[in-house]
């Protein structure tokens, strides 16, 4: 027992060095020997948040992971109360050595061993964003604000699919700003068209600054003036200098620069007002989330072989969002993006989950085989007219 109490202590030295030398990729705590039969592991990784640095613990059991961000003396005593009850075993990964705490065996106490790196993680700054809670909602001050969680940090009532949807957001951000082709320096502006009350606006801004990216502008932008006051007071109260709303149409709002330009949930063609003012701005990044989908459903004149599916209003309506989301993704393709559409939340939360995520490329673009391709799928669908090609100037139906 001494011996453990020893290897233990060893052990969080190792974690405590490793913490205060920015080498940390990985903690690991396993052999698990706990009451709870559902955890399997922990992992144990640190994470810059807004309010300060922690340590972010992800703990993995049978069907679900649970994330707990503490301050980094307190995430160490509990990875030493971890270790003294739950867990038998622990690998540190760190960019100049793995460290194992090897349970005890038969007669042989447990010990430290160290070995080569074999993993090449990089260090805290630089830490995989995605696989951690972006936002703390505990320690983001504008998350209750806005009023989507309580005091202690929990979301308000009827405000989870909220949290989650922001969440959902930053991660989203997060992973698909790790795409954009490095640039010269770390500035970033971006813009949020059709922000509303601004939740994933103030998301952008707070991740984005986390991870370092600055000198950061963050703009929404709103065509409600009361939406556009109430978050400008907000950002105020919070400090936040570079997020800032105004106040203003999607299609006729100019924008001077948008490396990554946000639309979620901008009503029916505000969606591809936004896309195309992307494309103009030559935005690194663009996130859709179309919302209703009326102009593509009034114009769709699909062909006979489709009446047994569309003349049920439902059906039609889905159909028409689909055709619609197809054509805008083309038409990115087209202009140069590398697309991907994908569930942005589950459907639990939200009808409007679906996400186009489009990073430029710096390969050719307008192909006349994209264009084809877009013309021969509008003319199946009888679609003459579409918003966004419009903005592109790409004739879908090339027939006088
Ligand atoms: C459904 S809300 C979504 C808000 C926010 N993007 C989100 O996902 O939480 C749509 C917002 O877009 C705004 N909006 C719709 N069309 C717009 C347009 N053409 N120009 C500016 N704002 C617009 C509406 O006023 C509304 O606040």
């Amino acid at each position: 027992m001494r011996g453990m109490s020893d290897a233990i202590r060893g052990f969080i030295e190792a974690c405590r060095a490793a913490l205060a030398a920015g080498t940390w990729a990985k903690l690991t705590l396993g052999a698990h020997r706990g009451a709870d039969a559902t955890l399997r592991n922990v992992i144990v990784q640190p994470v810059a948040l807004r309010s300060g640095d922690r340590l972010s613990f992800v703990y993995r059991h049978a069907t679900r992971d649970v994330t707990k961000n503490l301050p980094p003396g307190e995430g160490l005593a509990r990875v030493s109360e971890l270790l003294a009850t739950d867990f038998g075993g622990a690998h540190l990964f760190t960019t100049e050595a793995e460290i194992e705490l090897q349970p005890a065996r038969g007669r042989s106490a447990a010990r430290v061993i160290r070995r080569p790196p074999r993993h090449d993680a990089p260090a805290p700054d630089t830490h995989d964003h995605a696989r951690v809670r972006p936002i703390d909602p505990a320690g983001a001050a504008w998350l209750r604000t806005l009023g989507v969680v309580n005091a202690a940090g929990r979301p308000r009532d009827g405000m989870s699919g909220k949290l989650r949807q922001i969440e959902k957001f930053a991660e989203i951000l997060l992973h698909h700003v790790a795409e954009i082709p490095p640039r010269g320096d770390r500035s970033l502006a971006v813009v949020d068209m059709g922000c509303g009350k601004g939740y994933l606006t103030f998301a952008a801004f707070e991740v984005l600054h986390s991870a370092g990216w600055t000198p950061l502008r963050v703009t929404g932008v709103e065509r409600r003036a009361d939406l556009v006051d109430a978050c400008n007071r907000a950002a105020a109260e919070h400090g936040l200098d570079g997020l800032a709303f105004t106040r203003g149409d999607v299609a006729s709002t100019p924008l001077d620069r948008a490396d990554i330009l946000v639309a979620l949930h901008a009503c029916d063609t505000a969606t591809d007002d936004a896309l195309a003012k992307g494309i103009a701005a030559g935005a690194s990044l663009i996130l859709a989330s179309p919302c209703c989908h009326k102009e593509v459903r009034r114009g769709l004149r699909p062909p006979a072989i489709l009446d047994p599916a569309l003349r049920h209003g439902i059906l039609l309506d889905r159909h028409a969002e689909l055709v619609t989301d197809a054509v805008r993704a083309s038409l990115l393709e087209w202009a140069g993006y590398d697309v991907k559409v994908f569930e942005f939340v589950s459907t639990e939360h939200t009808a409007k989950n679906l996400m186009i995520a489009a990073v430029r490329r710096p390969g050719p673009a307008r192909t006349d085989a994209a264009a084809h391709a877009i013309r021969d799928f509008a003319a199946f669908h009888g679609l003459r007219r579409q918003r966004l090609a419009e903005h592109l100037g790409f004739t879908l139906d090339p027939a006088p």
